[in-house]
């Protein structure tokens, strides 16, 4: 088989770069070791930004989208009970969020995929890029039906971050750059209301709390956990006590306790490796970055990354210029680091680490009160969150 470029993983970075390819009229075939149903199923995510949903709407999947995603024009942080409202609308020149989980939007990806005959071949095991130093790299795989071989002017590692990619870039060529944090996240979704509109990040003395949601009728619940408790330690009872400690105020008055169930244990970790490209192979999404989820960051970084690919490999076979190609690293990763920052700095603002001091403990609070007060400081925490500008 032959294709211009491979992509590698069938996730929101692959998906979303096969239909800008097709766009382009770059001729792609995406590789995915899972099935189809698995990566649909997968819970991640909820939280669009406004350019992540823009991009969804210019490439015609985004009817769906904008008639389910909940609008967000405005989220609250709460702390030991108390609460205050940061408004996008009137601080981020009426840019929103839009709640829709990872999973809706994988299956209008895949929808359209199936529409615009995107080639996606699913179930791909032992998927190996080779010759990434040549000007004629090969990708080779085990199908079901035997060994299969896809030459390509390029591959794009979409893999994620225990994709085969990042592995094939010699060690001295690469930096990683980590933070892993001494805490995880338990999230589960529950068929009851959401017990407010709009998502609700909570810093309690016990730790973390996030009141998200799917619909109006479903929610999905996060608590800070230690990394050694297992699934099973958290009864739903244990679980809605925990989150209505932590969640408090008038919100706490308002949960409505239900069966959990998806439920999962995730640890945090930020992660970046530089540069993101290596010969004819370019790294985009968790692949090449991991951020912890507080910021609601890693779906819709994925995304930037790719749009900055598939300009420059557009640009690439219109023109015959590198000058996109031999500038994705640079450019992508200037976002990046931003998101980096956001979610790192949201994470410490609001989650409780083992050995936190009065001193570090005030110091949140501080910041929390300043935020509450100051214009400019939810200003810059809204530009933030709704999203920096793509590159266009
Ligand atoms: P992925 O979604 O990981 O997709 C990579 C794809 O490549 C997968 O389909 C995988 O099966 C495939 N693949 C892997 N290895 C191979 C291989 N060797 N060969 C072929 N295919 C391969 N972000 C948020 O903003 N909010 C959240 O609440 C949130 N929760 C998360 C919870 C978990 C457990 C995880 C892991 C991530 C979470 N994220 C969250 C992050 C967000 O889901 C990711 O940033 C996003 O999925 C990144 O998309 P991606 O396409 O780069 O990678
Ligand atoms: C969700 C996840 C996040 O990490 C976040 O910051 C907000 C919402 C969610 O899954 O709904």
């Amino acid at each position: 088989m032959r294709a211009q470029v491979a992509i590698i993983g069938a996730g929101p970075a692959g998906m979303f770069l096969a239909h800008l390819l097709r766009e382009a009229g770059i001729d792609a075939v995406v590789l995915e070791l899972r099935s189809r149903e698995y990566v649909v199923a997968r819970v991640r995510a909820g939280v669009l930004e406004q350019s992540t949903v823009d991009l969804m709407r210019r490439l015609g999947i985004g009817e769906r989208v904008g008639r389910e995603g909940m609008v967000h024009a405005g989220t609250t942080l709460a702390v030991d009970g108390d609460s205050f409202h940061v408004d996008f609308a009137e601080l981020a020149n009426g840019a929103a969020i839009t709640v829709y989980g990872q999973s809706e939007v994988m299956k209008d990806l895949n929808q359209a995929a199936d529409e615009r005959h995107i080639h996606v071949i699913y179930e791909a095991s032992d998927v190996r890029p080779h010759g990434l130093d040549t000007d004629t790299p090969w990708v080779t795989w085990n199908s079901p039906h035997g060994a299969r071989r896809l030459e390509c002017d390029f591959v794009a590692g979409c893999d994620g971050f225990h994709g085969v990619s990042r592995g094939c870039i010699p060690h001295g060529a690469l930096t990683v750059f980590e933070r892993a944090y001494p805490f995880g996240w338990l999230g589960v979704l529950a068929e009851v209301p959401p017990c407010n509109h709009e998502l609700v990040y909570a810093n309690h003395e016990r730790g973390f709390a996030l009141a998200s949601m799917r619909s109006p009728t479903r929610s999905r619940c996060y608590l800070q956990c230690s990394l050694q408790d297992r699934i099973e330690d958290w009864s739903d009872d244990a679980f809605w006590d925990e989150f209505a400690l932590r969640i408090g105020g008038s919100f706490a008055s308002r949960i409505t306790r239900g069966p959990t169930f998806e439920k999962s244990i995730a640890p945090l970790r930020s992660f970046v490796c530089a540069p993101m490209r290596w010969g004819r192979l370019f790294l985009a999404g968790d692949a090449a970055h991991i951020v912890p989820p507080t910021g609601a960051k890693g779906l819709n970084l994925a995304v930037a990354d790719v749009v900055v690919l598939a300009n420059a490999l557009g640009r690439l076979y219109a023109t015959g210029s590198c000058e996109g190609v031999d500038g994705y690293s640079d450019r992508a990763l200037a976002r990046v680091w931003k998101a980096e920052r956001f979610s790192w700095w949201l994470t410490n603002l609001t989650h409780r680490f083992p050995h936190m001091d009065g001193f570090d403990r005030q110091m949140q609070l501080a910041e929390l009160a300043y935020l509450r007060s100051s214009r400019a400081a939810r200003s810059a925490f809204a530009e933030n969150y709704v999203g920096l500008p793509l590159e266009v």
